[in-house]
């Protein structure tokens, strides 16, 4: 038995409720390793599983975290059905941990199949910072986006943890890229990640149908291939129809919800929602377009598929996150409202 802290939640519905919790944890059950967590990767799913609007949150008692990464330190007994824990990886291995809850913690056990080995030149915080991000790039753009090169590709919140590296992976498969962000002070990050100024829109919900149509103009393309979307919310549509034909608009997540207290508004939220996007699906046809939606936690339930989209990913875009903050372990509950912030840029990484 290894004592280990954890951040838990007593129930999803309001960040104040975090707390630290030292617990004991039982040997590495069949087809797991116990892992010593020196990086947890933070993702924003964590904060709305935190206020209880993410379906995939546990119910009662549930520890977040999607991700981390630290050293194998012992392997429990061979899996039900002959296969061996520890036939991908050993004792004192790197790994990356992709975990379907439960990353917020000192020690965990976690089913080998979802362990990456670290690539030799990335520290533990680099390893904390890809998976998760880097998945949802590739699964998003590539597997369902079907991304070519010579394509015009809107990357919304581009500066973000998956922003930045949809940004690498589009500019890595040969496509043109517009990135959008919420504030101005986040430019400069773009710029350093091969983005020109011109590349980059402000977002400005007053005008932002003219924003698009200038980021186009000035590219000389007709529209979008493909819009990669994590807001929903007002931008939704100008982009939409501005898909050229073929076009793809892939939906993955909603930040425009994101409550800005520790607990939700729910008035607010209730009528964000009355005037959520609506769009007719036979424009669709009309105009040859298309759109997508995906929750990455699938992928999680289909194991089988994890190592060949980790590889994908890697070969697509092999270098490390940026890391835009780290905190200590003790300072989770600071390190989740930086992120709900909304300003932070990258990915936010603790270490235990
Ligand atoms: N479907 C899936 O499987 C899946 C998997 C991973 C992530 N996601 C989604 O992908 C998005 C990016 O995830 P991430 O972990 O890399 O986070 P992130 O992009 O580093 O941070 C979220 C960003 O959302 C933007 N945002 C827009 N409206 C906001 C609001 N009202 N409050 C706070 N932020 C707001 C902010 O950037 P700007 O203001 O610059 O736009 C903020 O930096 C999130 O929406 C997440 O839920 C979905």
């Amino acid at each position: 038995m290894t004592t280990r802290r954890v951040w838990q939640m007593p129930s999803a519905g309001s960040l104040e409720r975090l707390a630290q919790v030292t617990e004991d944890l039982p040997p590495p059950g069949p087809g797991e390793a116990r892992v010593r967590v020196e990086a947890i990767g933070l993702n924003f799913a964590d904060v709305f599983a935190s206020l209880g609007l993410y379906s995939a949150t546990p119910p009662g008692a549930f520890v977040p975290g999607l991700e981390c990464a630290g050293i194998v330190e012992a392997l429990g007994p061979p899996r039900a059905g002959g296969e061996a824990a520890g036939t991908a990886v050993a004792l004192g291995d790197r790994v990356m941990v992709l975990t379907r809850f439960g990353g917020y913690a000192t020690a965990l056990n976690a089913d080998t199949r979802y362990l990456v080995p670290i690539p030799s030149d990335w520290t533990m915080t680099q390893g904390a910072a890809y998976l998760v991000q880097a998945l949802t790039a590739w699964y998003g753009l590539v597997h369902l986006g079907a991304l070519a090169p010579g394509q015009v590709v809107l990357i919304h919140s581009a500066a973000g943890g998956v922003g930045l590296r949809a940004v690498a992976m589009a500019r890595a498969s040969g496509a043109s890229v517009i990135g959008t962000v919420g504030h101005a002070d986040k430019v400069p990050v773009l710029e350093g990640h091969g983005l020109a100024r011109g590349q980059v829109i402000v977002r400005d919900a007053a005008r932002f149908a003219a924003q698009l149509d200038a980021a186009l103009a000035a590219i000389g393309a007709p529209g979008f291939d493909l819009v990669f979307d994590a807001l929903a919310g007002p931008f939704f549509l100008p982009a939409l129809v501005r898909l050229a034909p073929e076009g793809r608009h892939v939906l993955y997540g909603a930040a425009d919800f994101m409550p800005s207290g520790a607990r939700p508004n729910w008035l607010r939220l209730a009528w964000q929602y009355l005037r959520r996007p609506r769009l007719d699906p036979m424009k669709l046809i009309d105009k040859n377009r298309s759109v997508m939606g995906f929750n990455l936690i699938w992928l999680f339930e289909h194991a089988e598929r994890l190592p060949a989209s980790a590889v994908a990913a890697l070969a697509l875009s092999p270098t490390p996150a940026h890391i835009g903050a780290r905190f200590p372990f003790e300072e989770m509950p600071r390190a989740l409202r930086a992120l709900q912030s909304g300003r932070t840029t990258g990915k936010v990484v603790v270490e235990p």
